[in-house]
């Protein structure tokens, strides 16, 4: 049996910050996010072609990552929102990413506090997180949201931990 969710409502807009959708636009700022994982640029032609598929995957899904963008400034630093990753469409994992240089300002908790708001309000019930377990600033960032330790699994990168929280 399947449920049907309400599409996530965006733009969202918070005290600094609206995550809006994509534009072609946004490709190569896009890229040199991607760039600081430290695996090179990718090509901003193939970047465009993520971003059309972005697009095609909500109006499918109903979820969605959203360019994030500082208010004020008007520039994006990175994204946030909803994947299935490796979980489900009806509990999906909130996923986020920002620029180096806007890290440590409570962004990334700005922004996923109205993607939780957002996905509560399309019915859904839980959301998810997987992290690194290396990764203790989006652990925290999670922590501060109120996800909660589910399990552990292995992976050929390393140790995964597995959050989640209910929905009101
Ligand atoms: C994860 C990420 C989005 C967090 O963004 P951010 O805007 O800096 O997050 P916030 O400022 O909202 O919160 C970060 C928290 O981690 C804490 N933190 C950061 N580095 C830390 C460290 N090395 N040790 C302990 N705590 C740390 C900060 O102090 C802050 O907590 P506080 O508010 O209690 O002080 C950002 O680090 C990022 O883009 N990382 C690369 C991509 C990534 O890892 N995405 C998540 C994949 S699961």
């Amino acid at each position: 049996m399947s449920t049907t969710y309400e599409p996530l409502p965006f733009p969202l807009e918070t005290e600094r910050l609206t995550l809006r959708p994509w534009a072609e636009s946004d490709a190569p700022e896009f890229c040199a996010l991607l760039s600081e994982r430290g695996r090179g640029t990718p090509p901003v032609e193939r970047i465009r072609t993520s971003i059309a598929e972005f697009l095609a995957e909500t109006e499918r899904t109903g979820i969605a990552l959203l360019p994030v963008q500082r208010r004020e400034e008007g520039d994006f630093i990175g994204y946030c929102g909803l994947i299935v990753g490796r979980t489900t469409l009806e509990e999906p994992e909130i996923a986020y990413e920002l620029f180096r240089r806007v890290h440590g300002r409570g962004y990334a908790t700005e922004a996923a506090g109205a993607v939780i708001e957002a996905a509560a309000a399309t019915g859904r019930k839980r959301l998810w997180s997987t992290v690194g377990t290396w990764n203790t600033p989006s652990l925290r960032v999670l922590e501060k949201l109120g996800f909660e330790r589910d399990r552990l699994s292995t992976e050929e990168n390393g140790e995964v931990a597995w959050l989640t929280r209910s929905l009101p």
